[in-house]
């Protein structure tokens, strides 16, 4: 693992996409940050957290192909290899919210932000950027969410957590390209956020309707039952989870 650690940065997203503009980087690349003045969370949000305290990294998996109605398995790898690795350190009730948001209990511990870049021969490179509540205490500004020394009332050790990710990711990331995909579909849907559960939702039309998660379609699709039966598949950007 070819490792960068940088104190502050924009995004480490940012950093790595300019340095493949400007020079070969190897497959596997991570660079991490302890602090980000401009951090992206998913759909342009801002990645805003305590300097210092949290893990925020970036890894690059380059050179691969897979059809592109494959593409959301690097999520869910990803999101897979997070929760496996926090298992390991006993952190109580992990799931997954669709689409990448890492939970402990009804809180928000992690989010993913992956972005690829296809090129005209179909190869993909992925940034793919966790970040990671660990050691911070204030969340008053942000109530859906906690770090795990909050959820587990210790401090972590924040290297110790990194490695135990990056490493899982190596080897479930190695899985995925061998085409090994059905095993993270299951896993993936095991570990979903209020699967099950009747919830309140909202579609693009704004309608307010109460329904139950079924599962992720392979393309990754959230797969949700209204209460008329009716089956749906939604996209990110298509439906609003109000919970
Ligand atoms: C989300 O849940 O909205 C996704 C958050 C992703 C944050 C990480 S922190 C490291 C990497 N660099 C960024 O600018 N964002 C990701």
């Amino acid at each position: 693992m070819n490792i960068i650690k940088l104190d502050a940065i924009s995004s480490t997203n940012d950093y790595l996409k300019k340095l493949m503009s400007r020079q070969y980087v190897e497959n596997f690349t991570i660079v991490t940050a302890e602090n980000q003045t401009q951090g992206k969370g998913q759909m342009g949000a801002v990645w805003n957290v305590e300097p210092g305290k949290n893990l925020t990294f970036s890894v690059l998996v380059r050179d691969f192909l897979l059809d592109i109605g494959e593409i959301f398995n690097l999520n869910r790898v990803v999101a897979v290899s997070i929760v496996e690795a926090l298992e390991t350190f006993q952190i109580p009730d992990l799931s997954i919210k669709w689409p990448n948001d890492i939970m402990a209990g009804n809180k928000k511990v992690g989010g993913i932000l992956i972005e690829n870049t296809i090129k005209n021969n179909g190869e993909i490179f992925s940034v793919v950027g966790i970040g990671l509540n660990v050691n911070q205490k204030d969340f008053s500004n942000l109530p859906k969410a906690a770090s795990l020394s909050v959820i587990k009332g210790m401090e972590f050790d924040k290297q110790a957590v990194f490695y135990e990710i990056a490493e899982n990711l190596k080897q479930n990331m190695a899985a995925i390209l061998h085409k090994n995909t059905l095993v993270f579909l299951e896993k993936y849907d095991a570990r979903l956020y209020k699967k099950g559960v009747p919830m309140p939702f909202q579609d693009l039309a704004g309608k307010q309707f109460m329904g139950i998660i079924r599962q992720v379609s392979p393309t990754g699709k959230l797969e949700v039952i209204d209460e008329n039966e009716i089956i749906r598949y939604y996209d990110i950007k298509e439906i609003q989870m109000l919970y």
